[in-house]
């Protein structure tokens, strides 16, 4: 059975300090109800809530149904362990201790080694440092693909934090992205016959586009891509840009061409599709 914390339990309730995507002058504090956990997780905790009475000023109209993000480190798949490595449960103690040294300014960088295992509260700012990259380039690959929310991505509509109860004894404050609901199954789920070649020719689409307005998407999978709505002449829709590699000011458009080319996601996306079944006509 697989164990949910209390947080993440439906009917559970999260308070969020929550900034609109698209104009984040003014901090909101929003209470949401979890309907339910896209389990398991992996990296982010993934959940559909309800937020009712509905707050059109940041939330779009009438709606109360959305996707919360939470990029809390504590409930890190990686922290189980892996072949090559060795648990690494959460403590608050561990937590504190590398809040406290970054408070100082003494692990102000991305840590890319791996920790010592002996290290707890380097393994914690190694977490830490993960999901708060996670949570940047998501952010920041909404932002960059703004045209495309709605239509092929889900629409971005606040970022924030998790505020915890002080029973709860922590010593960060997760970060929250709160998105549209894209309703559907997952590429992965659906039966290769059943995946129509306009919706072949709109992912790839989809993906030219991403690199057009300045991002590499650079998890495109199965699971990462809904089809929505759930019928016949459903549309691709493609989640999850925590790995997103985001243009930078100072890459000039040769240097940004050439980024592309040698990610060529338009054709990662045809490969994944033969490796699916999926029938396609080659670009
Ligand atoms: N906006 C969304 N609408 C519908 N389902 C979503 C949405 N965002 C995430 N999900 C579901 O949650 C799962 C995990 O979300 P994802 O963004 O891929 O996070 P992770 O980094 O944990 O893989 C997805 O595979 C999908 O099933
Ligand atoms: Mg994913």
């Amino acid at each position: 059975m697989l164990y949910l914390h209390p947080f993440y339990q439906p009917g559970a309730q999260l308070s969020l300090n929550l900034r609109s995507c698209v104009d984040d002058k003014t901090e909101r504090n929003v209470q949401a109800t979890v309907a339910k956990a896209f389990t398991p997780f992996t990296m982010s905790q993934v959940l559909l809530v309800d937020i009712n009475p509905p707050i059109p000023d940041i939330l779009s109209g009438a709606k109360t149904s959305f996707v919360l993000k939470v990029y809390d480190p504590r409930f890190l798949q990686h922290r189980k362990g892996t072949k090559s490595s060795a648990p690494h449960p959460w403590t608050l103690k561990a937590e504190t201790t590398a809040a406290r040294r970054r408070a100082f300014g003494a692990t102000t960088f991305l840590p890319t080694w791996w920790p010592d295992d002996a290290d707890a509260a380097g393994w914690e700012e190694y977490y830490f440092s993960n999901l708060q990259q996670l949570f940047t380039n998501e952010l920041a690959a909404y932002t960059r693909l703004l045209p495309l929310q709605g239509r092929t991505i889900p629409h971005c509509y606040a970022h924030g934090t998790l505020a915890l109860p002080v029973a709860a004894a922590r010593a960060v404050a997760p970060r929250v992205l709160l998105l549209s609901y894209v309703p559907g199954p997952a590429l992965r789920a659906v039966h290769p016959a059943r995946i129509a070649p306009p919706v072949v020719g709109a992912l790839v689409d989809t993906v030219r586009a991403f690199g057009a307005l300045g991002v590499i998407h650079d998890d495109l999978r199965p699971d990462n891509i809904v089809l929505s709505p759930t019928d016949a002449v459903a549309r691709p829709f493609v989640l999850d840009f925590g790995n997103a590699e985001v243009r930078r000011p100072d890459q000039s458009d040769d240097e940004w061409e050439l980024t592309l080319a040698e990610n060529n996601e338009p054709k990662q996306v045809e490969i994944m599709l033969d490796s699916l079944g999926v029938q396609h006509l080659a670009t």
